[in-house]
Formats: structure tokens, sequence, C-alpha cells
């Protein structure tokens, strides 16, 4: 149903809990426009109805505006998930006469000192802000999506409140999910017990009082659940993931699992990568999954969790992922906790290296 496009790896940002690989691809190795369109062009022969253009920050790619007006074409619905910093009232304009259907804002905090520490750019909060501004006046329906981790969740409820000041129709309040940069950072981003119900209260207050008016979007951080969370709707179930150098993906962090070869766009059909690749049929659907998860009556709701957890975390991607509690690893989590508890709080930013 869905294609997430990342365009690119290439970000103004530098946060440290970006999702992107720790290996990143190069600039010199990205899809052309023509191998992007050709893609798109499948996708939508294919059933997919939304492409998001991602990244990294997708409007570093110059091509953008052809793609959007490519996949609109398409019949597509388009939506770009952005960090806002170059969405001047040119590139809106130009996106707007592409067909662009929606934008996905994100906020690194409620307010500019701390949100421009935590994205590494200064000035970056006060664009953003004005990029609100350009899609609310556009008359788009607008996204806007709050990271919180240990260190800006006291701020949740400033932020939803700046959500509703910007116009959003949808605020996502997002604990940080731990891959890639973010795995890295983990003991000075996880929250405590005590944050998370902060969290968990200030959000059911908010959708109380917005109900109606504003949809809240709340992602708890797996290491305090029970069940695990339906990673991506199931593995090769609903999504499919073309990093920025071509490779077809069944979720953003798929690279990081041993023993896979991701077959590559510009080698392979849409099609022929959804239906017959190994990679999209090793964790798809329920046989493959271990014995703990088979006989549970939650195997078609939560799909065996998330593959890319269950070897962060257990060190195999096809065990059951330890969020669940049921998982000889559930115990894994708490120690990630406790270690996260007393560990000092500097972030390893996030950085492309130039190649
Ligand atoms: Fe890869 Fe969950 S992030 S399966």
């Amino acid at each position: 149903m869905g294609m997430i496009t990342e365009l690119t790896h290439r970000c103004p940002l530098q946060c440290a809990y970006c999702s992107n690989p720790l290996e990143m691809d190069a600039v010199k190795g990205e899809l052309t426009t023509k191998d992007w369109c050709r893609v798109l062009d499948e996708a939508a022969a294919l059933g997919v109805l939304q492409v998001h253009f991602s990244g990294g920050e997708p409007m570093a790619r110059r091509d953008l505006v052809a793609l959007v007006r490519h996949a609109s074409a398409a019949g597509l619905y388009t939506n770009i998930i952005t960090s806002g910093v170059l969405l001047s009232d040119a590139a809106m304009a130009d996106l707007l006469a592409a067909g662009i259907d929606h934008i996905q804002l994100s906020f690194q905090d409620s307010g500019a000192s701390k949100a421009d520490r935590f994205g590494g750019y200064h000035g970056g909060h006060a664009k953003k802000l004005e990029a609100a501004r350009r899609i609310r006046e556009a008359g788009l329906p607008l996204t806007a999506n709050f990271v919180v981790h240990r260190q800006n969740v006291e701020r949740v409820n400033d932020m939803i409140v700046l959500g509703e000041e910007l116009g959003a129709e949808r605020i996502e309040i997002a604990h940080v999910q731990y891959y890639g940069w973010a795995l890295l950072n983990r003991n000075a981003l996880l929250p405590s017990r005590e944050q998370l119900e902060h969290t968990n209260a200030i959000v059911a207050a908010a959708r109380t009082r917005l109900s109606g008016r504003i949809a809240i979007d709340y992602v708890v951080p797996d290491y305090y659940a029970a069940r695990p969370k339906a990673c991506m709707g199931g593995w090769a179930n609903r999504f499919i993931n073309i990093s920025p150098s071509g490779k077809a993906l069944p979720c953003h962090a798929a690279e990081t699992l041993p023993d896979f070869t991701f077959p590559s766009v510009r080698e392979h059909s849409l099609a022929s990568i959804w239906a017959e690749s190994d990679a999209f049929r090793r964790f798809r659907g329920t046989a493959w999954m271990p014995e703990l998860c088979r006989s549970c009556d939650l195997r078609e709701i939560d799909w065996g969790g998330c593959r890319c957890q269950a070897l962060a975390v257990a060190g195999d991607a096809a065990a059951t992922d330890p969020a669940c509690a049921r998982s000889p690893d559930h115990y894994r989590m708490a120690d990630a906790i406790a270690e996260a508890e007393n560990a000092p709080l500097n972030l390893i930013p996030r950085r492309l290296q130039h190649n």
C-alpha cells in the first residue's frame, strides 16, 4: 500500500536519533531522476497508493518537484517527510503546482534553543515555523511530528500546544525508535518509566481536549512494552522502502540484517522484488516464526514484532521480538533501561561523510 522513497541520505540536520543507517549511501550512488520515475510508475502498477518522499532530507534533491509531479500523474497520493528548513516560498509554490498532497514536518523540541541543539542546525526551528505557515497558507494538510526522548520529554505538552498553534491536522508524538543512529545513542535517549508515564498522561489529556479537531498519533518506546508492535504492519506486508542507491527493503533498517541480499530496483522490477525475492519472502506471513510466535493468538496482529529489534537486542533476526513479555530475551529490554538510567547524556550527532 505504501512506498517510502529515501531519495537521499544528505540532510542539513544532525539528529542523534536519526533512523538512517550508520553507513549511509553516498551522493554519487543515488538513483537518477529517470530511475525514480520508472520506480514510481512500477509502484503505481503494483498497487501502491501512497508514496512518502523521505531521506535524509528529500528537499536536498533538486528533482523533488519533478518526482512529485510524476508520482501525482501516476495517480499516487504524495507525502513529503521533511525537516522543512529548505521549504522556501518558491519551493512551496512549485510543490503545490506539482500536485503535492500532504507534508509532514519534523520538530526537535517546542522551543528554538533546544530544538536547534538537538537538530545541530542553528536557526532551524525558526525556519520550520515558517515552513508550517507556508504549508497551511497553501491549504495543504500538515502533520507536525515531534520526536521525544529522555532529554526533551518534559516539554511534550508545549509541543502539542505548538502543533495546535501551527494549525496541524495531525500531531505525532513519537518516542525515538532505536535503529540506526538512535541505537548508537540509546543510553542518552531512552526515557525513564516515570518520564514515559508522564508522557502517556499528557497525551491522553490532549486527546480528550482536542477530540474531533486534531488527531494525535502516539508512538511509545518498545523497551517498556509487554507486546511488540506490528513493525511496518508486518514484514513485506504493506510497505516497500527504497534506499537512495536503489536497494529495495522491507523496512528502513533492514540493511542491518546479516545474510541478506537486498535486490536493487536498478536490476529488478518492483513486482518481481515484491513477489519473488528472498529478502521480501523470508519473514513474510507466519511460516518463518519461532514456535512461541506461531502458537500465539496475536501472530497475525503483531506479525512477530520487529526483525531489526530482534537482531539488535537478542542477536537473532528470526527470534521473537524481545519487546514481547513472553520472549526469553525480554529481560534484555529491562537491562537496557537499567544501563541507560545513569548513563551520560552526550549524543553522537548523525553525519554523512561527503564522498
Ligand atoms: Fe526492520 Fe522493524 S525496523 S522490521
